[in-house]
């Protein structure tokens, strides 16, 4: 815990960076830049095409995890706990092992509130660091709008961001939250709020690589590119079979 205490604390006085990643050489490039790098189910529909995260195992995230390993030196891994992974503290407390065993990751996020109070007791009194995840769910989410327009729903995410943080959660992401809710979570707990769609008033942000290089088509009003990576792609693909077509490629300098 003292590492990650170390790496990600409300009291620093920058913000927190953070990123997906799935596998080494990307993970080596972001760890020079990260705070903390996560092994996120969304990799699922990044990379699979599955319609939901629901779809994605332990076997899948504990490879790509293992994958990431290898890139990072001095950043956080945290690896996303499957959906169907954590019903029970027992499953959870399990699967938390395995994961945290196999993939020497530094802790674990699970989605929701109230719900894995317990579970995620469990875990930390079992020594493993746990990050929450509140606003929008992606594995149990109907409608994917953002949340927090309603009394109700700030309430209720405004309770459970108390109670994840009594339960013992070393930070919490805000996904997909309106601004004036994420800035009384972030102002009203101890631990670090890591946003998606969710403000500047977060004590950090996480984004997507894949949307962050502009290698997923698809625009989200909370994602900025920061690159136009498919066009380099593109521009070198067709170099490539250019070359391959013109008999350019491989020349001699390319030929034993
Ligand atoms: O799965 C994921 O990539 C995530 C981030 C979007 C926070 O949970």
């Amino acid at each position: 815990m003292n590492k990650i205490k170390k790496i990600i604390s409300k009291k620093n006085k920058t913000k927190i960076v953070s990123l997906t990643a799935y596998s080494k050489n990307v993970a080596s490039i972001l760890d020079n830049y990260c705070d903390l790098i996560l092994v996120g189910d969304s990799l699922g529909s990044v990379l699979y095409n599955y319609k939901s995260t629901r779809e994605v195992t332990l076997n899948t995230i504990i490879k790509h995890s293992k994958s990431v390993r290898m890139g990072i030196k001095k950043s956080l891994m945290i690896v996303d706990m499957p959906y169907n992974t954590y019903r029970t503290p027992k499953e959870a407390l399990k699967n938390a092992k395995q994961i945290m065993k196999k993939t020497k990751c530094d802790g674990v996020k699970l989605e929701g509130g109230k719900k894995n109070y317990k579970t995620i007791k469990t875990l930390v009194k079992n020594k493993i660091p746990v990050m929450g995840h509140l606003g929008l769910l992606p594995q149990s989410d109907k409608t994917f709008k953002f949340k927090g327009k309603k009394k109700l729903e700030r309430d209720s995410i405004l309770r459970d961001s108390q109670l994840l943080e009594k339960a013992g959660v070393f930070s919490i992401v805000l996904e997909c939250i309106e601004t004036s809710l994420a800035k009384l979570v972030s102002q009203n707990i101890t631990v670090p709020t890591i946003g998606i769609g969710a403000s500047k008033y977060c004590d950090g942000q996480i984004l997507v690589f894949d949307d962050l290089i502009g290698l997923n088509p698809m625009n989200y009003k909370f994602v900025k590119k920061y690159a136009n990576i498919r066009k380099y792609i593109s521009k070198a693909v067709f170099n490539y079979s250019r070359e391959v077509r013109k008999i350019k490629f491989p020349s001699k300098k390319n030929s034993f």
